[in-house]
């Protein structure tokens, strides 16, 4: 089965209507997206969501951003996708990430970063879980896999 990365675009990317550019990148690589929603996260997914950050100094106002409008979540397929995603990302801090990411492209807030990835397969299960059923993940062939 493909690896699947959990992705997440966050609020003030939304709000600056960024959506369609962010999904483009990924698609335009050759990774799939195969489960997609905009939500107004729940504060329980959030904290599930940044458990590993609970009690560092950013966690609460981390916690109030992600909450503050909709966002999108996503799970994306392809080879090497967790790598993938986050090559196409930029590293976390926007003003470090490579020009031609996402982060270096439309970020200036460590915070407000504009994008959430999965850091592993293992942390990419768990993330997918809190926001999808397997019912909402779909299998498809799509154009770019003929030509691997
Ligand atoms: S770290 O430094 O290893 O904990 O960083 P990382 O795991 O890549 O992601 C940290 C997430 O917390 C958000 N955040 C901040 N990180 C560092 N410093 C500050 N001040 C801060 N404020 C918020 C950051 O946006 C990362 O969120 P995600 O959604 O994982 O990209």
């Amino acid at each position: 089965m493909a690896e699947k990365a959990f992705v997440m675009i966050k609020p003030n990317a939304v709000k600056r209507g960024l959506i369609g550019e962010i999904i483009k990148r990924y698609e335009q690589k050759g990774l799939k997206v195969v489960a997609m929603k905009m939500i107004k996260m729940k504060k329980a997914q959030a904290e599930e969501l940044y458990k590993v950050h609970q009690g560092k100094d950013f966690y609460q106002p981390l916690i109030e951003f992600i909450l503050s409008g909709p966002v999108v979540v996503m799970i994306i397929e392809g080879p090497r996708v967790i790598e993938a995603v986050r090559s196409i990302n930029g590293e976390t801090d926007p003003l470090k990430a490579q020009a031609g990411s996402i982060r270096g492209e439309f970020g200036i807030s460590v915070r407000k970063n504009i994008v959430h990835a999965s850091d592993s397969i293992q942390s990419a299960e768990q993330e997918w879980k809190i926001f999808f059923e397997e019912n909402e993940i779909f299998e498809y062939l799509c154009g770019f896999e003929n030509e691997l």
